[in-house]
């Protein structure tokens, strides 16, 4: 795959995201999310073996507005067969327009990750991308991505694992207090923002062969080519988001937000080395 041929890619879809980012709210931050890390979502499917071969069908589990099914579809072009599986139609509804608008083809199809909208041993790969952070029981989801896997079919679960964060100059307190809120925020939903290091241990016991745990690390690089408003705004409309929540639930302060927020706003401005990573988990269910 040329380099021209993923800038072109990423140029399509960045177009065509952006009117839809004024229109949908609370999605079109997760629309902005998908175009300000498209690069990254690309790289590391581009550095996945199995990403060169695919075919379809193909199950997007919590697909949300359709990111890596695009991806995936555009990969495949006229093999693929991919499902954008979600249990909110509204983010469904924009996967289906994005991929209208990019002029590619993908299905959806409204479900939750505990119920799949699938028939058993039907998909090539079914694979699930900052999901299983949200689930309070990921066992039972990777039960249910396992039944509607072909026998030597693929699933793979891209996630993050918190602890794996490097700063030099180190976080400032309340930033890094601010992160560990968050934690403790999805936790209280649920949700286990750790879950990168037990993916090896869920998919041992769902039974698939062949595992290996990929991480990928994601690394920021200061200020070297300026700083880019865009970007610093949709970080801190990210903590905004969540501003009510750590409040109400007792995990900050309304001063110790605002301080965070402002260390944060100061951490734009620092030239300083950031790396986080993502768990890329694969695994195949046994052939018959
Ligand atoms: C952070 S988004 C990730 C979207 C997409 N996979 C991506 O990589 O950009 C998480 C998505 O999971 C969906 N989700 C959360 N719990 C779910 C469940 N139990 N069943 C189906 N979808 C779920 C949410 O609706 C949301 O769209």
């Amino acid at each position: 795959m040329s380099q021209d041929a993923i800038e072109n890619w990423i140029q399509r879809v960045t177009e065509a995201s952006w009117p839809l980012v004024q229109r949908n709210g609370p999605h079109g931050w997760l629309l902005k999310q998908s175009i300000f890390t498209h690069f990254q979502r690309l790289a590391t499917l581009l550095a996945m073996p199995w990403f060169q071969t695919l075919s379809g069908p193909v199950l997007d589990v919590g697909a949300g507005t359709g990111a890596l099914s695009l991806d995936l579809a555009w990969r495949m072009g006229a093999q693929g067969r991919v499902t954008a599986v979600d249990r909110d139609a509204q983010a469904l509804e924009i996967a289906h327009a994005l991929a209208g608008e990019v002029g590619i083809e993908l299905a959806t199809a409204i479900g939750d990750a505990n119920a799949l909208p699938a028939g058993d041993a039907t998909q090539n790969l079914t694979i699930a991308r900052f999901l299983f952070q949200h689930l309070s029981a990921p066992a039972a989801a990777l039960a249910e991505m396992r039944r509607v896997t072909r026998p030597g079919g693929r699933i793979v679960i891209i996630d993050v694992d918190d602890d794996v964060m490097l700063c030099e100059p180190a976080g400032l307190p309340h930033e890094t207090a601010l992160r560990q809120a968050i934690r403790a925020l999805q936790a209280q939903r649920g949700g286990n923002r750790l879950i990168g290091r037990q993916l090896y241990r869920l998919m041992r016991e769902a039974g698939l062969v062949n595992i290996q745990v990929i991480v990928i690390p994601r690394v920021q690089l200061g200020v070297q080519n300026g700083r880019n408003a865009e970007a610093e705004a949709y970080q801190l409309e990210r903590l905004r988001r969540e501003r009510e929540a750590l409040i109400g639930s007792g995990l900050m302060t309304a001063e110790e937000f605002a301080t965070a927020q402002a260390e944060t706003e100061k951490g734009f401005a620092q030239d300083r080395f950031a790396m986080e990573a993502e768990f890329v988990a694969t695994g195949l269910v046994p052939a018959a």
